[in-house]
Order: structure tokens, then C-alpha cells, then sequence
């Protein structure tokens, strides 16, 4: 019989992944918030029951909004993956929580560690750094897997969004002094997948923290240049101009890291995981993109 995994945030763009991965002998079950809302999670002992570990990537994400619903949100990023880990350790099962760059501090230099002190600006990191903790401290076996900058064909995303202004206006204007690395949201579904079998299935697997970002770095406007780069290999309309600007040009309600590189070697020693470069990563989704507008 096929064991189960719970993955909370089914309809986000990890959650989708997952649910796309094919997993001989796993079948993954992955809930709406509608039927399983982290803000307001029932009893979860007896869902718990008949699953053998649970993915927690659902979050409130939405990071400048965080600034004027903290509350909500760490009842989202905090209190949910604290009830989670909680029944997980009385269930006996082992908690894969995703998490972010952004519990790094605005004005540190990258690429970070697994140990490096985290020191979120905003509160959207608060919130996620705060979930963290409790996952940590909750005494169920579980690996924290920080990723960053994640983008994919389906939902709301950096890439997606540039595509749309990018047809729409001759000019953009994007952030250059923003260091970090995006991570398709496949790839990091392989990853969450091989780091929650290795937990189930070795109960010598300690607990730890990982990154994983796809490899290589970029800024969001060198990000921005190669999606149009690929836009127009595709024969996509792309703008005529991409300037550079800076952080401070673009104010927004949440404050962000300068450099949020993430070092994922621990990941590569302790799970033989290489990760592709982002630029190959990001070419892949322009061209899925690309496929289903001719269609
Ligand atoms: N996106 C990024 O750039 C990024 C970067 C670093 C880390 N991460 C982390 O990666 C994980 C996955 O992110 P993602 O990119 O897949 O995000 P996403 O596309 O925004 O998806 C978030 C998911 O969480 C769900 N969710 C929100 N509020 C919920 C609630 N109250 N109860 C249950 N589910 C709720 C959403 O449901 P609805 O569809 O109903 O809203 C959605 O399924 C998150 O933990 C995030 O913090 C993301």
C-alpha cells in the first residue's frame, strides 16, 4: 500500500509541484486552505493518523501585505507550522517545513548558512522565522528547507509578472541591487521529496535546517533581462528597454535583504543533491509559458 504524505498549500506554486511529482509507492494529499485552514486548523490527531510524514509549504506570502496584517500572518507562517510539528511529534511522523531567505537581515552579506543568526526586516520574515522556531523546538523530527526567490509556470511569480509588463510597455524598470537566486518550484519539489523519504525512511536522519536555491546569483533586474532574453527567443513581445534602478527608487511597504544568496552545500554533502543552474531553470518556464500562449 502507497504510504501518504500531507502538503499543506496545495494550490501554491511548491504545492503544485509536489502534486505534479510522480512518487512510486507515495501518494501525496494535499488539501485547499478551504479544507485545511492554518489559521484555524481542527484537531489534527486524528487526520494525522493515517500519514507517514507532512510537508508544510502553505504560508502567507504575500510580503508587503504582511506589513498590514502581521497578525494574520503570523497565525499563517507561525502558529499553523507550530500546531503541525506539534501533532506531527504525537503522530510520530516527521515535518519537511519550507522556508525563506527573507529571515535574513536587509543589510547583511550573503551567501548565507544554515547557522548564520537570522534577523528578518520585515514582518513577513518575522513571521516565517517565528515558524521556524517552533518547528525546531516542537521535539518532532523534522528538516527546515529555506529556499528563495521561487518561481514557476503556475501561479503568481517574479517571472510571470515580468511577461505581462513586459508585453504591455516598451520601458521597465527593475531593482539591481538586490543579490539572490531564484529556485523553480520543481526542482525545490524534487528536493523537499528526496529530504521527506530520506526522513521516513532513516530514523538515523537527524534534524537540521537546509538551503536550496537553484545554483548561481543574479539580482531581480539580471533575473528580468534573461526572462526577456528567452521571451524573445520564443518570439514573445518584450520591452525595448530594461533599466537598472535601486532599492531605494522602488519603496515598497516591506523591506528586503540586499543579499539574500543562500549557501545550500550542506545540501549537496548530506543529500547528494546538485541543483542546476537558475538560468536554465528560468529558460525551461519561459518556454512552457511560451507553449501555452500559442496554443
Ligand atoms: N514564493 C517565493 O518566492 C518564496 C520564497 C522563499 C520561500 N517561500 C516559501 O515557500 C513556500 C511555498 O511558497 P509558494 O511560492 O508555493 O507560495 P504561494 O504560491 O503563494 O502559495 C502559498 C500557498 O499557501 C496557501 N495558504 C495561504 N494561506 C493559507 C491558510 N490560511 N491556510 C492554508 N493554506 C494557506 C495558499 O493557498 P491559496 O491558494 O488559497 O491562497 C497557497 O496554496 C512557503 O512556505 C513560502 O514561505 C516562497
Amino acid at each position: 500500500m502507497a504510504e501518504r504524505w500531507l502538503v499543506t498549500g496545495g494550490t501554491g506554486q511548491v504545492g503544485q509541484a509536489l502534486r505534479r511529482l510522480e512518487l512510486p509507492g507515495v501518494e501525496i494529499v494535499a488539501p485547499s486552505r478551504a479544507e485545511l485552514d492554518l489559521a484555524a486548523l481542527p484537531d489534527l490527531d486524528l487526520l494525522f493518523a493515517g500519514f507517514s510524514a507532512v510537508i508544510s509549504s502553505g504560508a502567507y506570502t504575500a510580503v508587503d501585505k504582511a506589513e498590514s496584517e502581521p497578525f494574520l500572518a503570523r497565525a499563517i507562517n507561525s502558529s499553523g507550522p507550530a500546531r503541525l510539528a506539534a501533532a506531527a511529534r504525537r503522530a510520530g511522523i516527521p515535518i519537511v517545513h519550507v522556508s525563506t531567505d527573507y529571515v535574513f537581515p536587509a543589510d547583511g552579506q550573503g551567501p548565507w548558512r544554515e547557522d548564520a543568526m537570522v534577523a528578518p526586516a520585515s514582518a513577513y520574515g518575522r513571521t516565517k522565522a517565528e515558524g521556524e522556531g517552533a518547528v525546531r523546538s516542537s521535539g518532532a523530527r523534522h528538516a527546515i528547507v529555506r529556499t528563495a526567490w521561487v518561481v514557476s509556470a503556475d501561479g503568481a511569480n517574479f517571472v510571470k509578472t515580468m511577461l505581462r509588463l513586459g508585453a504591455e510597455r516598451e520601458v521597465l524598470r527593475v531593482v539591481a541591487d538586490q543579490r539572490g537566486c531564484p529556485t523553480h518550484a520543481g526542482d525545490l519539489a524534487e528536493v523537499l521529496a528526496a529530504v521527506t523519504r530520506r526522513l521516513v525512511s532513516d530514523p538515523d536522519q537527524a534534524s537540521g535546517i537546509w538551503h536550496c536555491t537553484n545554483s548561481g546569483e543574479t539580482t531581480w533586474h539580471g533575473l528580468a533581462e534573461h526572462v526577456f532574453a528567452c521571451a524573445a527567443a520564443h518570439g514573445l513581445k518584450v520591452p525595448s528597454r530594461v533599466e537598472a534602478i535601486t532599492t531605494a527608487e522602488y519603496p515598497t511597504p516591506a523591506r528586503r535583504p540586499a543579499d539574500s544568496r543562500l549557501d545550500c552545500s550542506k545540501l549537496e554533502r548530506d543529500f547528494g543533491i546538485t541543483m542546476r543552474p537558475w538560468q536554465d531553470a528560468v529558460a525551461e518556464i519561459v518556454g512552457e509559458l511560451a507553449q501555452r500562449d500559442a496554443q
